[in-house]
C-alpha cells in the first residue's frame, strides 16, 4: 500500500467542505436479529424512516452531494428505496459485493466510483451511527491538520466492543485496537465513532479483491507505515445502533430531538405518529414512541420509548415500553412487552410477559397466556 510518509502541508486552510461521501452499509446486522432478518440494518425505520435516511440527510446539510453506498447484505432492498437520491437532493450510487469484503474491502471497492481528485477528502460513515457530530468540524480538523485520516471520536465507559483509539496531546493517533481482549489492551475511553475523513488516495491504496477490515489492518497498517491519522474527539449525542435496545432508544432520541435528524418526519410533542395510523383516543403514547404507517393501536394501549413498525396492531390494554414491534406483528389484549423485540408478522396472544431481552422470531407464533414472567424463579 502507498501512503504518503509525511504530511502535507496544510492545504486550503479554512476549508470545511467535503462533497462526497460512502456510506458501509452492507454488514449483516447479526446482533439486531431479528429484525434484520428481511431488512438490513440501514433500512430499519428509525423515528418513522428507514434509519439510513437520517445519516444520509445528515450529510447532505453538512454539504455532501454524492453519496457512494458500499452495500452487500439484502443489497437489493436499498435501490428500490432511495432511487438517484433526488428527492433528499442526493446524488446517489450503489455499489453491492458479491461476497462481503469487510469494512476496508467496501472502501476499496468503491474508490474508482469517486469523483473526488487524489487529496480532496471524502466522508465515510458506518451506517449504523446516530450521532450530533459536527461533520463540518472533522472535514475543518482533517484540513487543517494535513492528515491522511481523521477519525470522529467518542468516549465511552465500557470501550470493549469498539476500536479503542488513543491519541497524543496533538490528536494525533498513535494506535487503533479493535475489540479489546484484555484489560491491558484497554488504554483509553476514546473509541472510534465509525465517522472519518479519508484523503481519497488512501481509498485508492486498500488492496482490492479479497476481505479487507478498515478498524484491524488499513488503520494500524496506516499508522506502522507513518501516515497522519488525525483524532477529534466530540462528545455530542453518539450510539451505535448494533442491538435492539440501542436501536429502540436511537429512535426514541430522534423522535424526542435528543438525537438530530432533519429526516424526522414531523412530531407531537414526545411521539411521532405516521398519518395513516390509528390510534384509540384514550392510548397513552409516550417518551419517544413511534407509530407506523397503518399500525392499530387499540383501547387504553400504553406504549413508551417503543417502535411499532408499519402495520402492527396493538391491542387494548397492552402496556409496551422501550420494546420494537415488527411490521405486521401483533400483541395481544393487555400483553405486556417490556425491553423486548417482536419480529416482522408475529403474534403475540392475549396475556402473555414479554420482559427484558427476549427476541419474538418474525412470524412466530404465542398462544395467549403462553408466557408469563415470575421474579420469584
Ligand atoms: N459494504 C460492507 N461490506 N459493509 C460492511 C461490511 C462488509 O463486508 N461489514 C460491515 N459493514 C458495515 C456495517 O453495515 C456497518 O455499517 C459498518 O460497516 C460497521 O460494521 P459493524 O458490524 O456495525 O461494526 P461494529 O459496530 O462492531 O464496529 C465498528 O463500529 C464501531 C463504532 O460503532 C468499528 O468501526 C469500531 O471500530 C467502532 O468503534
Ligand atoms: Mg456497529
Amino acid at each position: 500500500m502507498h501512503v504518503r510518509t509525511t504530511s502535507p502541508a496544510p492545504c486550503r486552510s479554512g476549508d470545511d467542505t467535503v462533497t462526497e461521501a460512502i456510506l458501509l452499509v452492507g454488514g449483516k446486522g447479526t446482533r439486531l436479529r431479528p429484525l434484520t432478518v428481511h431488512t438490513p440494518k440501514p433500512m430499519v425505520p428509525a423515528a418513522g424512516v428507514p434509519f439510513l435516511t437520517h445519516q444520509l440527510a445528515r450529510a447532505k446539510a453538512a454539504g455532501v452531494e454524492r453519496v457512494v453506498l458500499a452495500t452487500s447484505y439484502l443489497a437489493e432492498v436499498f435501490e428500490p428505496y432511495f432511487g438517484d437520491g433526488s428527492s433528499l437532493g442526493l446524488s446517489l450510487e450503489y455499489v453491492t459485493e458479491r461476497d462481503p469484503l469487510g469494512t476496508g474491502g467496501a472502501l476499496g471497492n468503491v474508490a474508482s466510483r469517486l469523483r473526488s481528485g487524489p487529496d480532496d477528502p471524502v466522508l465515510v460513515f458506518n451506517g449504523d451511527i446516530l450521532t450530533g457530530l459536527d461533520i463540518r468540524a472533522l472535514v475543518a480538523t482533517h484540513t487543517s491538520s494535513g492528515a491522511d485520516v481523521s477519525l470522529h471520536l467518542t468516549r465511552v465507559e465500557d470501550p470493549r466492543a469498539f476500536g479503542l483509539v488513543p491519541t497524543d496531546a496533538d490528536g494525533r493517533v498513535t494506535a487503533f485496537l479493535e475489540k479489546p481482549q484484555t484489560p491491558e489492551e484497554i488504554v483509553t475511553d476514546q473509541i472510534n465513532a465509525g465517522a472519518y475523513v479519508f484523503r481519497r488516495s488512501v481509498i485508492d491504496a486498500i488492496p482490492l479483491g479479497r476481505p479487507v477490515s478498515v478498524e484491524r489492518e488499513t488503520f494500524p497498517g496506516l499508522l506502522a507505515a507513518g501516515a497522519h491519522l488525525q483524532g477529534m474527539v466530540d462528545s455530542t449525542y453518539w450510539l451505535d445502533l448494533g442491538t435492539p435496545q440501542a436501536f429502540v432508544r436511537g429512535s426514541a432520541d430522534l423522535v424526542l430531538g435528543r438525537a438530530p435528524s432533519p429526516a424526522v418526519p414531523g412530531r407531537c410533542g414526545d411521539r411521532l405518529i405516521l398519518p395513516t395510523a390509528s390510534v384509540a383516543a384514550d392510548a397513552k403514547l409516550t417518551s419517544g414512541t413511534v407509530i407506523g404507517a397503518s399500525a392499530v393501536i387499540g383501547a387504553g394501549a400504553r406504549i413508551s420509548g417503543s417502535a411499532v413498525l408499519d402495520g402492527a396492531v396493538v391491542e387494548a390494554g397492552a402496556v409496551v415500553s422501550d420494546s420494537l414491534i415488527g411490521a405486521g406483528a401483533r400483541i395481544g389484549a393487555r400483553t405486556v412487552v417490556s425491553g423486548a423485540v417482536v419480529g416482522d408478522g408475529a403474534v403475540v396472544g392475549a396475556d402473555n410477559e414479554l420482559r427484558s431481552g427476549v427476541r419474538v422470531w418474525c412470524g412466530a407464533v404465542l398462544p395467549a397466556g403462553a408466557v408469563r414472567f415470575s421474579s420469584d424463579l
